[in-house]
């Protein structure tokens, strides 16, 4: 993101892509196939410059008494995977639903591609993709069928439909299951297949919702591997998920997202590093002892903290504290002492005082 691709970047991108392709198709194994020519028209490239491909002001959603989301600001430019992470009910799903126009938004301005989505809804449509939540697909239809059928809402002529849906299916490695019904595919084809799905029309612009929920952590990380290819390719992505894991391997920016409020923006890696630390101890301790262990902590000036059964002890990138800190904490009546690095999940916890997955 540091730096935006000219006009021969591209270019050499697309031969790269091209030459790709004809590697991998010895191999039958298929990578960025094609997806340079269809995705590059839909770049925005201005030499130097960030293009924003969203920009959200004060936008608001209510559901008469409920507000969803409440005046939120962002930006989110070309090339970019952008995170919204919180938990449930944090408003995820409504904001990602004005984006593509299915829910009207109560309030404040939204552009997308440059275009009002108040005004140019039917456009913006037309150049985008979109994961949602639950999977909504027809399940008397093969996979073929499916994609065949959503290639008609943007006039895809059937022989050019046929080829797409072809690539798409290799793409996402649904081969073999080309012929059977949606019903007899597991929970991974089937985000897979929304995923293809979501790309029949070559969008610049993914909006994915939850793409991995309840999926099994292989069937996720085949799906992560197809994200990350086509964000390489160039396509811009606005993701929501609640964990933080997903958030960390996918994501360029992420907003921490509670209650209808953006609570923080930033990259995931310095956003931990700067609000949490760069390693976390966790000590299973009974809150009876927190007295004693801030006592044994004294003049380290470590940030703690308690929740529920664990106490918390945040160690900062650069004083080297950890082998002082453990032969202070050794002597100490604890059941467990787990040393790890920092996470989205602590990052979390710090901002709102609660678990990002609510239980
Ligand atoms: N159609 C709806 N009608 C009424 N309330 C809704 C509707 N959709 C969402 N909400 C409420 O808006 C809030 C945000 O929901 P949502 O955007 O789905 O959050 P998330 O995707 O982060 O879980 C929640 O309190 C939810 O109950
Ligand atoms: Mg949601």
């Amino acid at each position: 993101m540091e730096k935006l691709l000219n006009k021969t970047d591209i270019y050499n991108t697309f031969k790269l892509n091209r030459f790709s392709i004809y590697c991998q198709k010895k191999k039958l194994f298929l990578n960025l196939y094609g997806f340079g020519s269809i995705l590059i028209p839909d770049l925005t490239v201005r030499k130097g410059v960030m293009e924003p491909i969203i920009i959200a002001k004060n936008l608001s959603k209510k559901f008469g008494e409920v507000v969803a989301v409440n005046e939120i600001d962002f930006t989110i430019y070309h090339g970019e995977c952008f995170g919204f992470l919180g938990p449930n009910g944090a408003g995820k799903t409504s904001t990602i639903r004005m984006i593509y126009g299915f829910s009207p938004m109560s309030s404040g301005v939204l552009k997308v591609m440059g275009m009002d989505i108040k005004k140019s809804a039917r456009k913006i449509k037309e150049r985008i993709g979109v994961v949602s939540q639950e999977n909504n697909l027809d399940t008397d239809l093969t996979l073929l069928e499916n994609l065949m059928v959503y290639s008609r809402y943007f006039n895809i002529p059937r022989k050019e439909a046929r080829k797409r849906s072809q690539e798409l299916i290799e793409f996402m490695q649904l081969e073999d299951k080309k012929k059977s019904r949606v019903d007899d595919l597991s929970g991974g084809m089937k985000r897979r297949l929304v995923l293809a799905r979501a790309l029949i029309n070559s969008p610049g612009l993914l909006l994915l919702d939850e793409p991995t929920t309840g999926l099994d952590p292989q069937a996720r990380h085949l799906l992560w591997q197809r994200l990350r290819s086509l964000k390489t390719s160039g396509v811009s992505m606005v993701l929501n998920t609640h964990y933080m894991e997903e958030a960390a391997q996918l994501c360029d920016r992420i907003a921490v997202m509670d209650q209808g409020k953006i609570i923080t923006t930033g990259q995931p890696r310095e956003m931990v590093l700067e609000h949490v630390g760069a390693e976390v101890i966790e000590l299973r301790v009974a809150p009876s002892l927190d007295q004693e262990i801030t006592h044994t902590l004294e003049g380290l000036g470590l940030k703690t903290e308690r929740f529920g059964d664990t106490f918390y002890i945040y160690l900062p990138a650069e004083k080297g504290l950890l082998k002082e800190l453990t032969q202070r904490l050794i002597p100490l009546n604890h059941q467990e002492m787990i040393h790890r690095q920092a996470t989205l999940e602590d990052l979390f916890l710090q901002l709102t005082g609660r678990d990002l997955i609510e239980k």
